[in-house]
């Protein structure tokens, strides 16, 4: 199980997409790996459909998401976040998921004054046995990053 920051999305990738057409977003999901993740393992198996480019990043609570990550990840060229986790009453340590809702909403605020659009950082809750659920919801964040376009705001060494 994988716990560290995201994976280095190469910048270069993003000088030359604009928005729209046939640009797909980069997303990187942080899943919970109770309730997401399981989630999102069950619209694979129900062979549902969501866009190309979401980089999935298992974590064993949403409360393990350190903001820093959601940082590294828009610095590295994603150009959007989504975390999610248990639904509330359903986090395997209890409380976890309202603290990471907590701090995600702390985190956004914070991005925001940064000039990051609200649409970019999302949170939500999807249990094991909403695949269609997460589907859904995959396909909802891209479509509202494709609407905002690549982020390059945080990105390092743009050319
Ligand atoms: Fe899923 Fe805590 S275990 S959010």
């Amino acid at each position: 199980m994988s716990q560290s920051a995201p994976q280095h999305i190469h910048a270069e990738e993003l000088a030359t997409v604009e928005p729209g057409g046939d640009w797909h977003p980069k997303i990187v999901a942080f899943l919970c790996n109770w309730c997401s993740y399981a989630g999102a393992d069950l619209a694979g198996v129900s062979r549902l459909q969501y866009g190309p480019n979401v980089r999935i990043i298992r974590v064993p609570c949403s409360a393990r998401v350190n903001p820093q990550f959601i940082m590294k990840a828009l610095q590295n060229g994603a150009d959007g976040v989504l975390v999610s986790g248990c639904h509330p009453g359903d986090c395997h340590y209890i409380s976890g998921n309202l603290v990471a809702r907590r701090k995600f909403t702390l985190t956004k605020r914070f991005l925001e004054f940064f000039g990051i659009e609200p649409e970019r950082v999302q949170f939500s809750w999807v249990s094991a046995s909403e695949g269609g659920r997460f589907s859904e919801l995959m396909n909802r964040v891209i479509a509202d990053v494709k609407r905002v376009g690549p982020a390059r705001r945080l990105v390092k060494n743009l050319p």
